[in-house]
């Protein structure tokens, strides 16, 4: 990142991961009008107060309220900004759901069972493990299942609604309310909409984020010679309505709180509500039972400049038209697991292809492929399969990742010979399970 200096903020030239490959894909490029309203909002908050963080203006940019590219957008899909996994194929959620009910199992049958999604997008991957439920009914047996879902975009909660309740459901009208949307899905189980995941009910849980993580706003700092300086957004004194990076002139809090005192990169991006999200989860788990799947693309710690923006299925420019285009960043595993602390066992990051083929995708395949005489859809099928499995796709850019009770590895510690992996779907090569 090459950095000039310009008044008293260092102004930063190269500003985002645009030179990095795009991990999503499509042809489609739309005409980019701007979000106006979202400019001139931060406009005018950065000049009477001054820059202001790349996390605030990532908030801004994703879920405010009124002008956020989420809360207004479904933004999923062939004809979207983007194209998720549960929505290539079927087979991704029924394998998560394959995973939800044997961790269900390897806890006892516990008699309550929640499964949280947080961000759930269009509902795609609810719906899938929803069948594998229905269909392994015997299983799950007198347990009372129900499904919570963590969603801040009024408008993608509406599309999730529709897709998993077939309009049994209704809106709450109270804004102060808790549950916002509440109903039954079409296989009869309860469902309800909350805005944070404070507010969903406790009891033994099952939560699942899928692309979620990604998205929580990020704060960027720099090495410097006078040591970090924070990466800040300000608006361009030669074009009022365009915005550009800075870099602080001094220390900040964000600085002094959030880079490690033994970090060795020259570049860091940090993401507290992701580690507030994970210890909220870690503590649930620990206190209620239950485990965590993390599915995002991201890094061990190891990963400097990611953050970036995708519009049209293109890479696109995170500081233009702010609320137009989809805002992400790697997600920082080895951050999540120190913020998941010693109450909990992290396992991962797995690549997307080790954890699919542990879970059986391969039998999958050949059992679809079999039951299938029309050759589009088996097309369709390998189509699927490849872009989910390649290393070259998704297969190595998406990893697993996940957070389990501490007593779960320790149940089953007196059965394994020394340096044996531990019995977790997915996470364990299928032979060994
Ligand atoms: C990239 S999409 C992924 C959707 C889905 N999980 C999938 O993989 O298809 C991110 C999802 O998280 C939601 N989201 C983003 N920030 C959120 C926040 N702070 N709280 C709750 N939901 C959020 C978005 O509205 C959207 O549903």
């Amino acid at each position: 990142m090459k950095i000039i200096y310009y008044d008293q903020y260092e102004v930063l030239k190269v500003p985002c991961a645009l030179w990095q490959n795009g991990y999503r894909w499509s042809s489609s490029v739309q005409k980019l009008e701007s979000n106006k309203t979202l400019l001139k909002h931060l406009a005018y908050k950065i000049n009477a107060t001054g820059p202001i963080s790349v996390a605030e203006y990532m908030r801004e940019a994703l879920t405010n309220p009124v002008s956020g590219y989420y809360t207004r957008n479904d933004m999923l899909g062939p004809d979207g900004d983007f194209i998720t996994s549960p929505e290539i194929s079927q087979i991704f959620g029924e394998l998560l759901g394959v995973w939800c009910v044997s961790e269900w199992m390897a806890a006892g049958k516990p008699s309550v069972l929640h499964l949280v999604e947080l961000g759930p997008g269009r509902g795609s991957l609810g719906g899938d493990i929803l069948r594998v439920f229905t269909q392994l009914k015997s299983v799950l047996g007198e347990a009372e299942v129900s499904l919570h879902l963590v969603e801040v975009s009024p408008k993608l909660s509406q599309v999730q609604a529709e897709h998993l309740t077939r309009h049994q459901q209704q809106e709450h009208d109270a804004k102060e309310e808790l549950v916002y949307r509440s109903g039954t899905t079409h296989t009869g189980l309860p469902v309800c909409w909350y805005r944070r995941i404070e507010d969903v009910p406790k009891g033994f849980s099952i939560f699942l984020a899928h692309e979620f993580f990604d998205a929580l706003p990020i704060y960027k700092f720099q090495r410097t010679e006078k040591g970090w300086r924070e990466v800040l957004v300000d608006v361009d004194p030669e074009s009022p309505d365009k915005l550009r990076f800075v870099l602080s002139p001094s220390r900040t809090l964000a600085s002094a709180t959030f880079v490690q005192h033994d970090e060795k990169r020259q570049h860091v991006e940090v993401c507290p509500d992701g580690g507030v999200t994970i210890q909220n989860l870690a503590n649930r788990i620990a206190e209620d039972g239950g485990a965590a799947l993390i599915a995002d693309y991201g890094h061990d710690g190891i990963k400097t400049d990611t953050f970036r923006g995708y519009r049209g299925h293109q890479l696109h420019n995170v500081l233009e038209a702010p609320g137009m285009a989809d805002l992400t960043a790697d997600v920082d595993f080895g951050y999540l697991r120190k913020m998941a602390g010693g109450q909990v066992t992290c396992l991962g990051p797995i690549t997307q292809q080790s954890f699919l083929k542990n879970m059986g995708i391969d039998t999958r395949m050949q059992v679809l492929m079999r039951s299938c005489h029309n050759k589009d859809t088996q097309a369709q099928l390998i189509h699927s399969y490849d872009f989910l499995t390649n290393p070259k796709k998704m297969g190595h850019r998406f990893q697993f990742f996940s957070v389990l009770g501490r007593g779960r590895l320790a149940q089953s510690k007196g059965d394994q010979k020394a340096g044996t992996p531990p019995p977790v779907a997915g996470f364990t090569e299928l032979g060994r399970q």
